[in-house]
């Protein structure tokens, strides 16, 4: 499928199927529509009425154009309010046509959508992203695929001619994004602690980049045992990955990007009982799968910034072998830790991984880890919690978070409810009272950041979707890969 921006009026352009918003309530047609209309017929005001087309954000309606036409189908895409009008908008729109054109075998699609803040770049960029991840499907474990794909072969976006870079660098992040997506989407039986380094490496291959995989004997000699403890019990053996870009010049700045790798969670001796999702925690790398899909954007798009992709990988599993409930671990800060839940693994894991980016020298940390049920009862499934230690990085990452159309919301790191973790025996427990439980999560990976700038993510609700939402598809939605690559640009 080729996408491109083209300066062809919409009243001239020959295709298969016209895409063009309309803002809510603002439906009388003028200028060249009333052009178009008339060169059509009247069927785009006939669409208009006979599906009562009210312009809502998101609302879609299409319809055959008479024979003799230079286009075949027309398609009216709502936009919402005009003051409301954002690149979410435009990209959400643009996931409606998308997912119309696929239905309507459509192979010539011209998407014809207002620029938003006069920034026509960052407008094919969502344009792109919008069609590029809607019409991303996954039928890598179908032996006979249902969905076969859209049969989409080329894309206009009108208006928006001499984007190609914009375009181009879309296709760099959707790369990223879809990368996030499938190994989300694998099972545990297929992606690993091994084949997560593997990933790396060829991210590291491709890309330019370095890659370090440290060993269950590397990170015993730097005395990572809350991590250690986790990957006891596993029959695989625990990686902790370390993929380093570094751009040609002197790097303006220097950060670690840090995301959670549980490739599978049982909860461990504290197994998740029935109804707990446990058949759903495949999912617990969606943090590394972050990772690596920046990895393989940021990789591709080249910035002066030093970045570290960084995630301790393993499995929390059971055998004789189990880390016990009560069991004290010594992190690679030296700090004790008395595991009163080997439910809440995770941040054993995060704690060694942050100590490790620490001692990077990096201007800043980002943490991104599905790491509480918590956070989900408090934000839903579509938004992501945030805490920090540092305004202007919180700051950064919120407005990072919403060009890219993925929902942040900053939480109180209340210090008071550390008191929850206190330990009679070791430096603090690992879990604290149900109440608050994804703050007093944060707060025990703070105890793993001396000084370094740091924000830590609770993707646990959005790395999945149940249905099928803007430009996320039901299943894996690649959360925050967008986020985390604009962040890194800007
Ligand atoms: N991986 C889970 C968190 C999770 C829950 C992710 C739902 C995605 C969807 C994490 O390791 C966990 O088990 N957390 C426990 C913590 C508790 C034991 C304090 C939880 O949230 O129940
Ligand atoms: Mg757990
Ligand atoms: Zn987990």
């Amino acid at each position: 499928m080729e996408i491109r921006g083209t300066d062809t009026p919409r009243l001239d352009w020959s295709g298969d199927a016209l895409a063009v918003g309309l803002f809510e309530n603002a439906l009388e047609l003028t200028g060249d529509l009333t052009q178009l209309n008339e060169k059509l017929a009247g069927t785009l005001q006939e669409l208009i009425d006979e599906t009562e087309f009210k312009g809502s954000a998101g609302s879609i309606a299409v319809t055959r154009v008479g024979a003799g036409s230079s286009i075949r189908k027309i398609m009216v895409v709502g936009l919402g309010k005009p003051e409301a009008l954002n690149l979410d908008t435009v990209r959400r729109a643009t996931a409606a046509i998308a997912r119309s054109a696929k239905q309507q075998k459509i192979k010539t699609l011209g998407i014809s959508l207002p620029v938003v803040q006069d920034d026509p770049a960052r407008t094919a960029q969502a344009i792109a992203e919008g069609i590029i991840l809607t019409l991303h499907v996954d039928n890598r474990f179908k032996s006979e695929p249902e969905d076969k794909g859209a049969k989409l072969e080329q894309v206009e976006l009108l208006g928006l001619g001499g984007q190609e870079a914009a375009i181009n660098r879309t296709k760099m992040i959707a790369d990223g994004v879809i990368l996030a997506r499938e190994l989300v989407a694998a099972p545990a039986n297929t992606v690993t602690p091994v084949s997560l380094a593997q990933t790396a490496q060829e991210i590291a291959s491709q890309c330019g980049m370095t890659v370090e995989i440290l060993e269950q004997e590397d990170c015993e000699k730097l005395g990572m045992g809350a991590f250690l403890g986790v990957a006891k019990a596993s029959e695989l053996p625990p990686k902790f990955i370390h993929l380093t870009y570094k751009p040609e010049g002197t790097p303006h700045r220097k950060v670690a990007i840090v995301g959670k790798g549980l490739t599978f969670d049982s909860g461990g001796l504290n197994i998740k009982g029935a109804g707990s999702g446990i058949e759903t925690m495949k999912m617990d790398m969606g943090g590394a799968a972050a990772t690596l899909g920046a990895a393989k954007a940021i990789g591709q798009l080249k910035p002066d910034v030093e970045v570290h992709f960084i995630s301790a990988a393993t499995e929390n599993m059971i055998s004789g072998r189990a880390m016990h409930p009560g069991d004290i671990l010594t992190a690679s800060n030296g700090k004790t830790i008395e595991v009163n839940n080997t439910d809440a693994e995770g941040r054993l894991t995060l704690a060694d991984a942050l100590v490790f980016a620490e001692k990077l020298g990096v201007d800043a940390i980002v943490d991104l880890a599905t790491l509480t049920g918590a956070c989900v009862i408090a934000l839903g499934n579509d938004i992501a919690g945030m805490w920090g230690t540092d305004d202007t990085l919180a700051t950064q990452l919120k407005a990072a978070s919403e060009s890219a159309g993925e929902k942040l919301w900053q939480m109180p790191m209340e210090e008071k409810y550390f008191e929850g973790m206190k330990s009679p025996i070791a430096d603090m427990k690992n879990t604290g009272p149900r109440a608050g439980g994804s703050i007093t999560a944060a707060l025990f990976l703070k105890q793993f950041v001396k000084e370094t700038p740091w924000v830590h993510l609770d993707i646990a609700g959005p790395v999945w979707a149940d249905k099928e939402d803007g430009c996320n598809n039901a299943g894996a939605t690649g959360f925050p890969v967008r986020t985390l690559v604009n962040w890194v640009l800007n």
